[in-house]
């Protein structure tokens, strides 16, 4: 099965209505070239929610959001559903973010909610994994991330509305990445638990590398076994950064 590489932007809290003008930067770089080896997605603060879907639309560059209540509607002051995130034009949601973990509390259970949730309303889900340096260094990685991926993913899952996210969060921000090895050892074990669970239907759900992804290391990370794209931050700001990363697939 072939799966369409995701380059997906998360503006974090960062952005304001002026930010479109990199939003329109991006949208005019991405050529059919680029269209036909690459998805592009970009996740900005929830206030630009509202005007960015009909910016893009009709340029193939999706928009999401960068988290969601589990619920429908009702009496959570501040929260947003995942059908106002569809109702906006959006059509994909991260979920579980490290920094949500842990400025929030979100735990693997909340996060699988908050999947459901996403599915419910037609949301592709990327659902974020990884872990500290702390868990690394004690050669705990795999366990904790794959005991992530079982935690926060629900039943049923398919690559139609699954994305998950390798994220290791001391490389978040830091400008430090795992070896090439480390990188492609995660993803196996990650799709290898997949496979355990949902069967031929892992071979659909694209696995994101994250954490100072630059357009300096894209070439080779992107290139790595079962890494089928990234989930970028900081250098997902501008355009010039962003695009010059999704054309490591040209
Ligand atoms: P970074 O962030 O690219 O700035 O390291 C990645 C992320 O948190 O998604």
């Amino acid at each position: 099965m072939t799966r369409r590489p995701l380059v997906a932007g998360n503006w974090k809290m960062n952005g304001l209505r002026a930010s479109v003008v990199e939003l329109e930067a991006m949208i005019a770089a991405y050529d059919s070239h680029l269209q036909a080896r690459a998805e592009l997605l970009i996740c900005p603060p929830a206030t630009l929610l509202a005007s960015f879907p009909a910016v893009a639309a009709g340029s193939g560059l999706a928009i999401g959001a960068q988290d969601c209540h589990p619920a429908p509607c009702g009496a959570h002051t501040g929260d947003i559903s995942a059908e106002m995130i569809a109702d906006a034009g959006a059509g994909f949601v991260i979920l579980g973010h490290s920094e949500r973990r842990a400025d929030h509390g979100e735990t693997d259970s909340l996060v699988r909610l908050k999947a459901e949730a996403a599915r419910r309303a037609g949301l592709v889900a990327i659902v974020c994994v990884g872990e500290s340096e702390a868990e690394r260094d004690a050669g705990r990685a795999l366990e904790i991330v794959v005991g992530q991926l079982a935690g926060s993913i629900p039943d049923g899952a398919t690559g139609a509305d699954l994305v998950v996210a390798y994220e290791p969060i001391w490389a978040i921000g830091t400008g430090r990445t795992p070896s090439e090895a480390d990188i492609v050892e995660m993803h196996g074990a990650m799709r290898a638990a997949l496979r355990e669970r949902f069967g031929a239907e892992a071979e659909g759900i694209r696995l994101l590398y994250g954490g100072s992804v630059k357009p300096e290391n894209a070439g080779t990370i992107l290139k790595l076994e079962d890494v089928d794209g990234a989930l970028v931050g900081g250098a997902s700001l501008k355009a010039a950064s962003f695009i010059a990363i999704a054309r490591a697939y040209l």
